[in-house]
Order: C-alpha cells, then structure tokens, then sequence
C-alpha cells in the first residue's frame, strides 16, 4: 500500500470511470469494472464493508467490536421506538413508509410528481410536516436514530436507485456526478481523487475507502463522533453529515445538509452502489 501524500501527486489511472461515459447505465457499468480490476480478490458484496473489505487487521478489530453488542444498538432501538409512537393526529411514521417493510433500499427516489430527488431522511421530514409535525434537524439526533432504525429493518434487501429518462431527474444525477468528479478546496480533491483513484492508498493514518459501497451503511455510528457527544445517538451522522467532513477535509466551504447539491451528490453515489445490500447502521472510526 502506498502513502498518499496531500499533495498533487495523485495516480491517473487510464482505466478510470470519468465524466466521459453518457448515461448512468454506462457510468454504473465502468465504475463497477473499474473497482474490479483495481481489486481483483475483493467480491463485489463485500464493498458494504468499506476500508474492512480492503485491510485484514483492521476488519478483524472491527468484527470484534461489531459482533459484541455495537454501540448503535440503543440508538437503533430508539429509532424504532420514534418509529412507532404516534403523532399528535395519531398516525405514525408507518403511514408514510408502508409500515415495518423496510424501504432504505429505495433512496434517494425521484418523485415525479414534484421533479425531485427525495432522500430518506428528506422522506422522514416531508412525513412529519405532512403530519402537523415540525421538520427535525438533517444531520443526527432523531432524524439518525429513525434513519438508523429503517437501514437496519432493511438490511440485506439490495439498493435499487432509479434515474428515469425524465430530464430532471438525469440533471440531478448529473448534478452529483460533476461534484464527485469535481476538483474543490484549497487542495483541489475531487472526491473521486480520494475514493476511486486512491481507494486503498493511504491518507495520514488512514485508509482510503473505495466509493463503491460507501452509502450501503448509513447513517453510521463514528467513534469520532460518539467521543464528542455521550447521548445515545451520539455517534450517529447522516450521509451529509460525512459529505460536509469530506469537503471540510479538503478545506472547501460545504454545502447545507439537504441542499440540492447534497442531494444529487447523494443520487449518484448512490446509484453507483446499486446491487449491494443494505448493512445500516455501520461502526466506523
Ligand atoms: C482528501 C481525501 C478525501 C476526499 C477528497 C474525500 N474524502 Fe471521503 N473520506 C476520506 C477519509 C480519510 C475517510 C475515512 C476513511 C474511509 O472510510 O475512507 C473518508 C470517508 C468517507 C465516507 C465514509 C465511508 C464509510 O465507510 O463510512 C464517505 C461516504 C465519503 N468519505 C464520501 C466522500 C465524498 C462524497 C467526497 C467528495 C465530496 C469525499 N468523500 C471526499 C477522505 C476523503
């Protein structure tokens, strides 16, 4: 494994999915190939696993600690517990997500009816407003728990992301695939830079993820995040919550949680996992 240094020494890899291919068909199908050239002994299934897939010695302490009672447990019963308690109208949350069936697997969807994408968590606060309920914040506390709590019932189902052929929703998509491709910040990182080209490199003490699989565990329980806050979601972020760490690390302004930009990111990162299962919530550093 190689050190990558925050520098502009990053490695072009001719093979490497771009913003040339022209449809999510195309760019789904080069970016899964090229993750398998890259890692020919990783199984596709195995990239829900994120850094674990790639490093033998820190899956297993991660095992560990995941297999004997993780520390997202009282905030995924918590979840369940919002889940089911009713509003002041006395509907509940099951009257939004057809009841207990797990529906992580689905988001972000877009609605044709509005021409939007709808994240989860979108999804979670468009049913409290249409409920006479106020609108929670984006990016841990409650919304995590619940968030934590639908992942987790839907855990194994495969994620299935559609792009329509509507205008809108390939602008969204679009949207997020120049982000992600995009060069920003004082150091000029695009994500990709760090996820795809340098997937397995190292970056200071830690190792880069490949962006394949990286939304399938969301929201995700961080140690980082538990040792500032001891309450019981305490260690729980959304998806944007990372994205907002990720633009910061490269010292970029980032963007609101939920933002427009946030949520086409979200569309195309997510549908560039497309056939992997569900593990929510995940344990992470
Ligand atoms: C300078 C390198 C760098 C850039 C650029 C960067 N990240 Fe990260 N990212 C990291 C590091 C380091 C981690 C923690 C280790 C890991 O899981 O990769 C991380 C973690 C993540 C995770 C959590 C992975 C998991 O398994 O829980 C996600 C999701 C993510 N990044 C998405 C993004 C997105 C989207 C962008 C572009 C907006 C981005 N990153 C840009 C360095 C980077």
């Amino acid at each position: 494994m190689n050190t990558l240094v925050l520098s502009a020494t990053l490695v072009a890899i001719s093979l490497a999915p771009s913003l040339a291919s022209a449809t999510p068909e195309g760019d789904l199908a080069a970016f899964r190939s090229y993750f398998k050239q890259r890692f020919p002994t990783v199984p596709f299934n195995d990239y829900v696993n994120g850094v674990y897939a790639l490093d033998k010695d820190r899956r297993a302490a991660w095992e560990e600690f995941e297999s004997f009672s993780p520390p997202y447990e009282d905030a995924v019963a918590l979840g369940k517990k919002l889940f089911h308690t009713p509003f002041a109208n006395g509907k509940t949350y099951a009257s939004c997500f057809h009841g207990n069936r797990g529906v992580r697997q689905n988001y972000p969807h877009f609605d044709a009816g509005s021409g939007k994408v709808i994240t989860l968590e979108g999804a979670i606060n468009a049913c409290r407003s249409s409920n006479g309920e106020q609108p929670l914040g984006w990016k841990k506390g409650e919304i995590a728990a619940l968030s934590a709590y639908m992942g987790f019932i839907s855990r194994g189902k495969k994620i299935h992301v559609v792009v329509p052929n509507d205008e809108r929703a390939l602008a969204a998509y679009e949207r997020g695939k120049h982000h992600f491709y995009a060069k920003r910040g004082q150091l000029n990182f695009s994500c990709a830079d760090c996820h795809v080209y340098n997937a397995g490199n190292h970056i200071r003490a830690d190792l880069l993820s490949p962006a394949l699989g990286q939304v399938t565990h969301f929201p995700v329980w961080r140690k980082k995040w538990a040792a500032g806050d001891s309450s019981t979601t305490g260690g729980l972020g959304t998806l944007h919550r990372r994205y907002e760490g990720c633009n910061k690390q490269v010292r970029a302004t980032p963007f609101k949680a939920q933002s427009d930009e946030y949520v086409s990111l979200e569309y195309f990162h997510t549908y560039m996992s497309n056939g992997l299962k569900v593990n929510a919530p995940g344990l992470r550093q």
